[in-house]
């Protein structure tokens, strides 16, 4: 199924992924409706958008007509009853707990049309069980965007066991004329398949550090001037093939046995948690940061983002 019939669409939770969603849609010409339980959210939701688009502007991949025209078809609405009425596609992005999730989708699907699909941003929470909590489980699926959801191209469309595949089709097709690079997630697992990945290489790192074979700063590079700098190119499978599947294989065979298998985090973690050691935003993680230090990082995160994605749009385009 294509996604065209989707016209009007709105989101639910204007914070960090929601405000992003919303422009993206709004950007190839949607109709969008942003809801928050908070009203004070929607307008920094709102000014979060904005700033994401000055920056594609910034960066060549939107003009400004086309940024203030996208940011014109962004509606804030406090009321839930109006933020469904009639719309073709409702995305939830609020905060990421099973107990907000399912009254708030039972009521949504109270609220909008029969024909209308409904889309869990969420994380990793079982698409199956949000679904159970519609009356429309066909029309459920995970749609996991990436942070920041205005720049990374990877969207996760996951089928819940009872969504239809025309449901995943239809969000497919729309992540596509986004411009996304979307997945279809075939089996509804916890951290689908981008988590599952990147929290493979987490557990590994953190072995790493707690057995004391490298220091936080040595294990990063290791990844970014490592296989991070090829996978943003190359996934792991391709990266296999160009290396040679017997090299691989060969590596395979005395490596797996040697990293790490645990099945809990380690006390490190944990521990680093639990001393109020919570990363950039309370000052200290791995690294110790100051002052403005995350806006700073945060902002050449995206500029750097910015610059990958035009050079890959490049090679695409070639
Ligand atoms: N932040 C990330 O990096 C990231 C990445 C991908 C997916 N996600 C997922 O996206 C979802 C949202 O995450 P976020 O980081 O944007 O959270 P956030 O805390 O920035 O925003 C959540 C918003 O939901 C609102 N909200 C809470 N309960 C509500 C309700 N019942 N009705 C309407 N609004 C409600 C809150 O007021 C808040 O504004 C979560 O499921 C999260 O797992 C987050």
């Amino acid at each position: 199924m294509n996604s065209d019939w989707i016209r009007c669409a709105t989101v639910l939770g204007a914070g960090t992924m929601g405000a992003g969603i919303a422009g993206e849609l709004a950007r190839i010409g949607l109709e969008v409706r942003l809801y928050d339980a908070d009203a004070t959210a929607l307008p920094r939701g709102l000014a979060q958008l904005a700033a994401g688009q000055s920056a594609l502007v910034e960066a060549g991949l939107l003009s400004p007509g086309e940024a203030v025209a996208a940011q014109s078809r962004v509606q804030s609405v406090e009321c839930l009853e109006a933020a469904c009425d009639g719309v073709d596609l409702v995305i939830e992005a609020v905060t990421e707990n099973m107990a907000v999730k399912e009254p708030l989708l039972t009521a949504v699907d109270r609220l909008s049309p029969a024909a209308a699909l409904i889309a869990s941003n969420t994380s990793g929470l079982s698409i199956t069980r949000l679904a159970a909590a519609t009356g429309r489980p066909a029309q459920v699926a995970g749609m996991h965007f990436w942070n920041p959801a205005h720049l990374m191209p990877l969207v996760e469309v996951t089928e819940g066991q009872n969504t239809a595949p025309a449901t995943a089709d239809a969000l497919l097709d729309l992540a596509r004329r986004l411009g996304k690079r979307p997945i279809r997630v075939c089996h509804d697992i916890p951290g689908f398949v981008g988590n599952r990945l990147q929290f493979a290489v987490v557990r590994e790192a953190l072995h790493l550090l707690a057995s004391g074979v490298a220091s936080a700063a040595d294990i990063d590079t290791a990844m970014t001037a490592g296989p991070g700098l090829r996978y943003g190119l190359l996934g792991p499978l391709a990266t296999a093939d160009l290396a040679g599947l017997d090299v691989f294989l060969a590596i395979s065979q005395y490596l797996f046995s040697d990293l790490s298998n645990a099945s809990l985090p380690p006390a490190l973690l944990a521990d680093m948690v639990a001393a109020g050691d919570l990363g950039a935003k309370s000052g200290r993680g791995f690294y110790p940061y100051q002052d403005d230090e995350r806006q700073r990082r945060l902002a050449r995160r995206d500029r750097v983002l910015l610059g990958f994605l035009t050079v890959l749009q490049r090679e695409t385009d070639r």
